[in-house]
């Protein structure tokens, strides 16, 4: 075991864990973030991304030794009220069917439009391809991405 102070959200939390553990299991177990969700814990879904300096990562395979001194910031931490341009504009195109992998789709959709303020359907595609959805939400998701881009999603 290993003391680590994160930087999660905005705040400081202390941890106690074996540092290879990954970032997922630290989120969901030691602080009770269950907003990000477990898939495939292979890397291979991306119902696990959360932001490490801004960028998307999957964290089921992310030991979180290795994001001690970063900034981390998970689906609950994207904005206090549901405000950001993406969770705006998912609301508005009524994106998630069974919701599952949405804070994972969400969290990818946030990081390609702070790098990438207005995609085309190519590099939302791109961008997009490792976050599966099993309901076939992303018809839905790209339009979602557009409006977004146009509220001015901003790098958070
Ligand atoms: S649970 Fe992490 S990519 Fe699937
Ligand atoms: S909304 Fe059901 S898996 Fe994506």
């Amino acid at each position: 075991m290993a003391r680590f102070t994160l930087t999660v959200n905005g705040r400081a939390r202390p941890v106690n864990v074996a540092p290879e553990t990954p970032l997922l299991w630290v989120l969901r177990d030691e602080l009770d973030l269950t907003g990000t969700k477990y898939g495939c814990g292979e890397g291979q879904c991306g119902a696990c991304t959360v932001h490490v300096d801004g960028a998307a990562i999957r964290s089921c395979v992310t030991p979180v030794s290795s994001v001690a001194r970063q900034k981390i910031t998970t689906i609950e931490g994207l904005s206090r009220d549901g405000s950001h341009p993406v969770q705006r504009a998912w609301i508005a195109e009524d994106v998630p069917q069974c919701g599952y992998c949405q804070p994972g789709q969400i969290m990818t959709a946030a990081s390609l439009l702070a790098f990438r303020p207005k995609p085309t359907d190519a590099e939302i595609d791109d961008a997009m391809s490792g976050n599966i959805c099993r309901c076939g939400t992303y018809p839905r998701i790209r339009k979602a991405i557009h409006r977004a881009a146009g509220l001015g999603a901003k790098k958070k």
